[in-house]
């Protein structure tokens, strides 16, 4: 899983650290890893300008063309795999999956979601984290199965709540910590010391370790 598709629609803050952290530790010089194209849904994602300023290959597939899911969904596996990707990172990539898509690579589709899942799976994860008074939030890096943000967890980082946040404030602290937890994710996947084996994260003690961060 050495050629890494990345999918964004917005911002792509995380994209960045990924791609940031292949650079620094030398994913391609090491183990081959590298990234080879990025695709937006939305044709107005920041995260695309950076990708062409680094000379990475980018591509948009406006779901908005699409009169279904799954025709969208036919069309972005082409786009993968015209790149040469065999592992798909979501980072910010705000579209539900179907089956079709998620049986195609399954076992190859990393999402990040801002909130310790199983808790606050869905959207406005900080304000809802806030509204329920948990002391403890975070982000979860998991596999992608056709349950919404339900796939197997690969890895988790903990903030703390703090009695002066508002979702902003919250969401920023929650954001440092998914551009660490997510090159880990990204790197021991890509590398295969993490697996999907029967619906079940493998792993061995080490990479355990780098996957739950306090
Ligand atoms: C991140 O906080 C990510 O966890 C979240 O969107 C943001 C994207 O930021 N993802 C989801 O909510 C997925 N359901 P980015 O574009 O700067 O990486």
């Amino acid at each position: 899983m050495k050629n890494i598709v990345v999918l964004i629609s917005g911002r792509g803050s995380n994209f960045k650290a990924v791609y940031e952290a292949s650079i620094k530790e030398k994913w391609f010089d090491v183990w081959g890893v590298k990234i080879v194209g990025v695709i937006s849904n939305r044709p107005e994602a920041a995260g695309l300008e950076y990708a062409e300023k680094m000379g990475i290959p980018t591509a948009v597939i406006d779901h908005k063309n699409f009169s279904d899911r799954e025709s969208f969904e036919k069309v972005l596996i082409e786009k993968i795999e015209g790149f040469g990707g065999e592992l798909v990172v979501l980072a910010g990539f705000m579209r539900v999956l179907t089956p079709l898509f998620v049986n195609h690579f399954k076992g190859r589709i990393l999402n990040i979601h801002p909130a310790l899942l199983p808790s606050f799976p869905g959207l406005h994860t900080h304000e809802r984290a806030l509204e329920a008074g948990v002391r403890i939030h975070g982000v979860t890096v998991h596999f992608v199965s056709d349950v919404l943000d339900g796939g197997a967890i690969i890895g988790q980082a903990a903030v703390p709540v703090l009695s002066t946040d508002n979702p902003d404030t919250l969401a920023q602290r929650v954001l440092s910590k998914e551009h660490v937890l997510y090159p880990r994710a990204v790197r021991l996947v890509a590398t295969e010391k993490v697996r999907l084996e029967e619906n079940k994260v493998v792993m061995d003690l080490e990479s355990s370790e780098q996957l739950a961060i306090f």
